[in-house]
């Protein structure tokens, strides 16, 4: 059965928007647990733009499912996580003017900074991702650097507009997601996932787990935060019934 994590970063955009203390990602995060995820990520941004460290320590406190840190391999925030301790954190490539994270990490690119990374975080006893693209070459870097698991991102399947390039796409996901399960890796996918184009990715039996934010974040403001984990959840589970 696949699992759900909520990002909960556009909380703390709505709260940022004015400065104060509301809404609090912290209570989300708490809620979101309450309606059956099963984690809870945050990315701390070098720019703070959303989530502070303060959300990160106080979340770090009550998460009792799995805290997920998402951020760049930079020495300020590898500080704070090593600091933190969150359960897993995940590698993400980080632009400063970029809207949310655009693309996959380069791990193929430097291996070996990604496996130092990889020893430093272990010796912390904390789990790594990296968010990678649905390619072999990446998903063969990120075993080789010694994750622990791979987000593949689905970005680009949930931009796609035509029903061939959907497909395609989805295909790649798909093959990407089998090969990081046959050498060993867990596999995650996240990045613009919604109630609409979700239900194709959890057909895909190699995926263990999914990271969703902004959809999720967007419909509890209609229906309240629970609600909104609650369809999303019925909405994965029903695909194993008809896999
Ligand atoms: N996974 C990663 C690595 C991300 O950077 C993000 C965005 O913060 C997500 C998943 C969630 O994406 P979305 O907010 O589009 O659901």
């Amino acid at each position: 059965m696949i699992t759900l994590n909520v990002n909960v970063d556009h909380i703390a955009t709505i709260r940022q928007a004015r400065g104060g203390n509301e809404p609090d990602p912290v209570l989300a995060a708490m809620l979101c647990e309450l309606a059956g995820a099963r984690g809870v990520v945050c990315h701390l941004r070098e720019d703070r733009r959303h989530i502070q460290d303060r959300d990160v320590e106080l979340l770090r406190q009550v998460v009792s499912t799995k805290l997920d840190l998402e951020m760049a391999a930079v020495p300020e925030i590898i500080q704070i996580a090593l600091k933190i301790k969150p359960d897993m954190v995940t590698i993400v490539p980080e632009k400063r003017m970029e809207l949310t994270t655009e693309g996959g990490l380069d791990v193929a690119k430097d291996v070996q900074r990604y496996s130092e990374l990889v020893s430093t975080m272990h010796s912390a006893g904390i789990e790594v991702s990296f968010f990678v693209e649905p390619e072999q070459s990446q998903i063969d870097a990120s075993k080789q650097a010694g994750a622990d698991i791979v987000e593949i991102h689905t970005g680009k399947y949930a931009n796609l507009v035509k029903e061939q390039d959907i497909l395609q796409e989805l295909e790649k996901i798909k093959n990407a997601a089998h090969y990081a399960k046959s050498i060993g890796l867990r596999v995650a996918a996240g990045h613009g996932l919604n109630y609409r184009n979700v239900l194709p990715i959890c057909k895909i039996d190699a995926i263990d787990e999914l990271s969703i934010g902004h959809s999720i974040i967007s419909r509890s403001v209609f229906v309240g935060i629970e609600q909104a984990v609650k369809e999303m959840i019925e909405i994965i589970n029903s695909a194993s019934l008809i896999r």
